[in-house]
């Protein structure tokens, strides 16, 4: 006789029991919706911390929720991908998106996101200057008509490139040093409904992912501030798959009318852009200066070539 653990049977009786009961569902629904921690799992359902975290954990065993560590917070989502996304998002279609209890928890979330959101922008972080217009206009031009695939975004501060390309993605993912801009970056993507994207802390300079990661990588607004970008192109190159793109945003050096440079540091050269990209091996495919204000700004885009193409 055959037993339910050895068959594909046993996944969905965990997964139906760790839902049974209105808290866990709660719990689920809410982080189907972005990247959560105890705290505000807590503030929102307001149960207490031992009982919310008790839940999330049968969650977690019945691989319904994923955690992972930041710093000292821990952070639980759906999966992104696999037995238990599908799981997962497979139960919460069966339960209607406009069921009066999910809707307040839901609008309880918004308000304990854009608290935290709120407070962090209080704070001295730096999120860029604003970007000037037509400039995404230009970088969805650029990238068009050819699917991103999986995409990373290093920076990504508030996640602007994330909201700009991550829902064409397959998957993306943006990494920053500092955890408050994650804090900032996770609040703006729930705030667009992108819940199938996702940031991590990391450093651009060692990122954590094997060679050959991605489809696309995106720089936005960083290498003015980096001390080694030739460095940082390096990193990004590394992790293109042979054949994907990176696609550069940054401010050329021109100081302007009053003298001031774009914040941070000095501002790059369009030959030192050029000779960052051929030392990391990546071929430039298209450029273009768009002359915005306060500074100019680069869009452009290389490619990390295939082995047999490069060698010839
Ligand atoms: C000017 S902001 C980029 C803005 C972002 N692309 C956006 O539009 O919101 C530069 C970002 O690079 C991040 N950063 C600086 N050094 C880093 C490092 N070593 N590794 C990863 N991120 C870093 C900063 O925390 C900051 O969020």
């Amino acid at each position: 006789m055959i037993s339910t653990t050895q068959t594909s049977i046993q996944p969905v009786l965990e997964a139906f029991k760790a839902v049974a009961d209105p808290s866990r569902l709660r719990l689920l629904a809410l982080c189907a919706r972005g990247e959560l921690t105890v705290t505000e799992l807590t503030e929102v359902v307001g149960q207490s911390q031992p009982r919310v975290s008790r839940n999330l954990k049968l969650l977690c065993a019945a691989g319904l929720l994923d955690r992972f560590r930041e710093q000292n917070w821990v952070y639980y989502r759906i999966p992104l991908g696999g037995r238990g996304a599908e799981l997962a998002r497979g139960l919460l279609r069966l339960v209607r998106a406009d069921d009066p209890v999910l809707r307040l928890d839901r609008e309880r979330l918004e308000r304990v996101l854009a608290r935290r959101a709120a407070q962090l922008r209080g704070q001295a972080l730096d999120p860029g200057v604003p970007t000037p217009a037509g400039v995404d206009a230009r970088i969805i031009d650029l990238m068009a008509g050819e699917a991103l695939g999986e995409l990373l975004d290093i920076g990504t501060g508030t996640g602007r490139m994330l909201r700009l390309l991550g829902v064409d993605a397959s998957s993306a993912v943006g990494i920053d040093i500092s955890r408050e801009m994650l804090v900032l970056a996770r609040a703006n993507l729930h705030a667009a409904g992108l819940d199938h994207l996702s940031v991590r802390q990391g450093n651009m300079y060692q990122l954590r992912f094997a060679d050959g990661s991605f489809d696309t990588v995106t720089i936005d607004q960083v290498l003015h501030q980096a001390e080694q970008p030739a460095e940082v192109l390096r990193e990004a190159a590394r992790v293109l798959r042979p054949g994907g793109r990176l696609l550069l945003v940054e401010y050329l050096s021109a100081a302007d009318p009053a003298g001031r440079s774009p914040p941070g540091a000095a501002a790059i050269s369009l030959d030192q852009l050029a000779h960052w990209c051929a030392e990391a091996g990546l071929r430039r495919e298209a450029l273009d200066q768009l002359p915005a204000r306060p500074w100019p700004v680069v869009v452009s885009v290389a490619r990390r070539p295939h082995a047999d193409r490069a060698a010839a």
